[in-house]
């Protein structure tokens, strides 16, 4: 049986007076959860929001670079990260690869980094409502999962975890069904068979996109939904508990 996640990624988003009342109720929300909680907070903020989170409240990056070191302006490691007891970062976010270019064989290279710091990299993929709608998202999304995963060795598998996140739910309000979320999920999982059925059976793939209070339970239910990435909802707290809560 896998256990649940449910991530926040807050973005470019929050504040000290923010966290200072959001962070506290997710630690004590974690201390009880069947689910495991992760919070990703921008960098700034993150060793604030660890002196708040306690012993049970994961929190993660929501990027980082490929390199162990050197002249990159602006960038920060992987190793940085783990030396700074952070568990987990985001790579391959689809923001990063629209915004910022980042290509497959990148995001290959920053979750190699990622696992090799002993970080777990949550490995984003997704496709855009063009691609969906001229039926190439199991194209589009099996191909950004095997840029990566065909670069890994399977014993890196267990720190690795992706989260679905259809480019079109993202933000929109239009949270995709949560039958359209399971087909891509078990196309994930079939996929990753092709390495390994337990390796496949074992890894945690999340949905992310317009997750809310209301449509959390119904997309976590489904048998290849283990949990969620959660943008704009992580940020109030009663919402992103009610979602955590539908992971119980
Ligand atoms: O990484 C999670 C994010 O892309 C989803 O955002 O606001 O649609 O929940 P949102």
């Amino acid at each position: 049986m896998r256990k649940k996640i449910v991530a926040g990624n807050w973005k470019m988003n929050g504040s000290m007076e923010l966290l200072n009342t959001l962070v506290p109720a997710l630690a004590e929300e974690a201390k009880q959860s069947q689910a495991e909680i992760l919070v990703c907070p921008p960098a700034l903020y993150l060793g604030d929001v660890q002196r708040k989170a306690g012993d049970h409240l994961l929190v993660g990056a929501q990027n980082c670079h490929e390199a162990q070191s050197g002249a990159f302006t602006g960038e920060i490691a992987a190793g940085m990260l783990a030396e700074m007891q952070l568990s987990h970062v985001l790579v391959g976010h689809s923001e990063r690869r629209a915004i910022y270019g980042e290509t497959d064989q990148l995001i290959a290279a920053k979750t190699q980094a990622a696992i090799a710091s002993g970080l777990v990299a949550v490995l984003c993929v997704g496709e855009t409502l063009d691609e969906r709608e001229s039926g190439r998202t199991l194209d589009v999304v099996l191909g950004q999962v095997n840029a990566v995963v065909s670069q890994l060795g399977l014993a890196d598998w267990s720190r690795l975890v992706i989260a679905y996140e259809p480019v079109w739910a993202i933000g929109t309000g239009k949270t995709a069904t949560a039958d359209q979320a399971q087909d891509v999920h078990k196309a994930i999982r079939n996929a990753l068979a092709d390495y390994g059925q337990d390796y496949a059976d074992a890894m945690r793939i999340l949905y992310g996109g317009s997750v809310k209070a209301a449509n959390a339970e119904e997309l976590f239910t489904c048998p290849d939904i283990d949990g969620g990435l959660v943008g704009g909802a992580s940020l109030n707290a009663d919402e992103f508990i009610s979602i955590c809560r539908a992971a119980n």
